[in-house]
């Protein structure tokens, strides 16, 4: 009996899935540091906007978006030596300068994605923390996806289902992190 030749079979899928993953890396670990290592003065010096709301609010620290641009630039370079010890051949396989410009647009775009989301959720009236769904799971990638695109390795790596597959698996990752984290008794609140 002779199988059709699928378009998307499961190992397909879970190509894309993991390299989606793994290109994205540095555009998710970010947020992770700038919680770990944030503090102090906030990025908007506690100024209000005009309509007499904090232009960006507390939880948007400068000290945060150093720590998030220079660590998601670490987590990516581990990903170069990992690529190379165990021969994968995805940011290892673009030349070092665009690898470079790569990932300082994931990284830079993904602080500057979450910073531009809190301007949002201001005007919303949504408080420092608060919940603005899709936004807060979308908004890093796509700024991040922008300013990465301006590398000749975006291209070559991010391809259009890697794209897409991005914007599916991000939201989903998000859930599924938050709810692990709140079984651990890492957060309060299971989102
Ligand atoms: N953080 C920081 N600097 C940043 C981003 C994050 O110091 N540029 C720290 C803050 O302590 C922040 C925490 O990481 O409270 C969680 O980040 P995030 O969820 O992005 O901020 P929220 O507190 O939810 O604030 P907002 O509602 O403005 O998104
Ligand atoms: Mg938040």
């Amino acid at each position: 009996m002779a199988t059709e030749p699928q378009l998307l079979d499961i190992q397909t899928i879970i190509t894309i899935v993991g390299s989606t993953i793994w290109l994205l890396l540095p555009a998710y670990t970010p947020n992770n540091f700038a919680v770990i290592f944030g503090g102090g003065m906030p990025v908007d010096f506690g100024k209000n906007f005009i309509d007499g709301k904090r232009l960006l609010g507390n939880g948007k620290t400068i000290r945060g978006f150093i720590a998030g641009v220079v660590g998601g630039t670490i987590v990516a370079h581990l990903q170069l030596i990992i690529e190379k010890v165990s021969n994968i051949g995805l940011y290892s396989s673009i030349e070092y300068g665009s690898f470079l410009l790569l990932i300082l647009g994931l990284t830079l775009g993904a602080m500057l994605g979450d910073m531009g989301g809190s301007f949002i959720k201001r005007r919303f009236n949504v408080d420092r923390g608060g919940k603005f769904p899709l936004l807060d799971q979308l908004g890093f990638l796509l700024v991040g996806f922008a300013l990465a695109s301006f590398s000749s390795g975006f291209e070559i790596l991010f391809t259009l289902p890697v794209i897409i597959t991005g914007f599916i698996i991000t939201p989903i990752l998000h859930v599924l992190i938050n709810i692990i984290a709140y079984k651990l008794g890492l957060k309060n609140v299971p989102w």
